[in-house]
């Protein structure tokens, strides 16, 4: 299969380009730098795309180079995000944002200059053609302080189900990986978000964020358990449309059916003991 993935520079984009090369499939894997792509240059059937999702001339071009290959565009899997974390109340309006900027509507953007070559496929009689968004368990439940990530996610759900029910007439799968706490860089980042907590009553949660961030960093899956997830819903025939990659993850489906009050609780319970979920 040719599949495009957004976000290689790191985490789970780069560990998933990695195994879908090891597996015989060929990667355009996108970067915002040039030389982000590292090690997966070296791969014969690695080709590297320079492209920001905000940037819709970028993903034009970007489309336009596969298109130029004349081989049919099988799959593209929409991981490229950042996750914005602070109090809902002094969040910056330039952060939240960017929040949707690249978590949604470049996602839907995307999606959008690469449906032609999706549906190009199908025409010429190739099977398996699928759309795969990087979701989150915070797109199925909002934890505090990171709840514009989380409303990012519940919205990349909502695209990739609507999606999915608008692309059936034509064949086009559209799915959603939703991971819970994986071990990438993603932390790393948030742990510097600290602005919207500062000189304001959120100041207290400081003391406490970097437990926090790395309590659940620390329980969390290794990236190529998610990779190997994307591999094979993209080489099954009927994969689950929303699959929810996290130890226990039963307990996220059970919190899900209990009272707000009682998830109300059991997040600031949890917030107490440096857990997440
Ligand atoms: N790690 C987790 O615990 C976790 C859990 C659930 C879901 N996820 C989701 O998994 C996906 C990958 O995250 P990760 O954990 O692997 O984090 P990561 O290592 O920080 O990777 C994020 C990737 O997205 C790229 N990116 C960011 N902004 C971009 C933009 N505007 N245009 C194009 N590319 C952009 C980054 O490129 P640069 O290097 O150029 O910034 C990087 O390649 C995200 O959608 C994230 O929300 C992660």
């Amino acid at each position: 299969m040719n599949i495009l993935i957004t976000g290689v520079s790191s985490g789970i984009g780069a560990t998933t380009a990695e195994l879908l090369l090891k597996s015989g499939h060929h990667v355009y894997g996108t970067v915002r730098k040039a030389g982000d792509a590292g090690q997966l240059t070296r791969h014969p059937a690695f080709s590297a795309l320079v492209m920001d999702v905000t940037d819709r001339p970028a993903i034009v071009e970007a489309m336009a180079t596969i298109k130029a290959t004349g081989q049919p565009l099988h799959a593209v899997i929409n991981n490229a995000g950042i996750a914005v974390s602070g109090p809902l109340e002094t969040i910056a309006e330039e952060d939240y944002r960017k929040q949707f900027d690249v978590n949604v509507f470049g996602n839907l953007a995307v999606s959008q200059e690469a449906l032609p070559l999706l549906h190009a496929a199908r025409e010429a009689g190739e099977t398996n053609v699928k759309i795969i968004n990087v979701g989150s368990v915070s797109g199925y439940v909002t934890a505090p302080f990171t709840s514009l990530y989380s409303a990012s996610k519940f919205a990349v759900e909502a695209l990739t189900d609507g999606m999915r029910r608008e692309l059936i007439p034509f064949g086009i799968d559209v799915l959603s990986v939703a991971p819970g706490p994986v071990k990438t860089p993603i932390w790393k980042k948030g742990k510097t978000q600290t602005k919207a907590f500062e000189g304001n009553r959120y100041s207290h949660i400081l003391s406490k964020l970097a437990a926090y961030t790395e309590g659940a960093e620390a329980g969390g899956v290794e990236p190529e358990l998610v990779a190997g997830i994307i591999r094979d819903m993209l080489e099954s025939d009927r994969p689950r449309p929303d699959r929810l990659v996290m130890k226990r993850n039963w307990v996220i489906r059970l919190l899900m059916l209990a009272p707000k009050r009682w998830q109300d609780k059991l997040f600031l319970k949890n917030m107490e003991s440096n857990k997440r979920y």
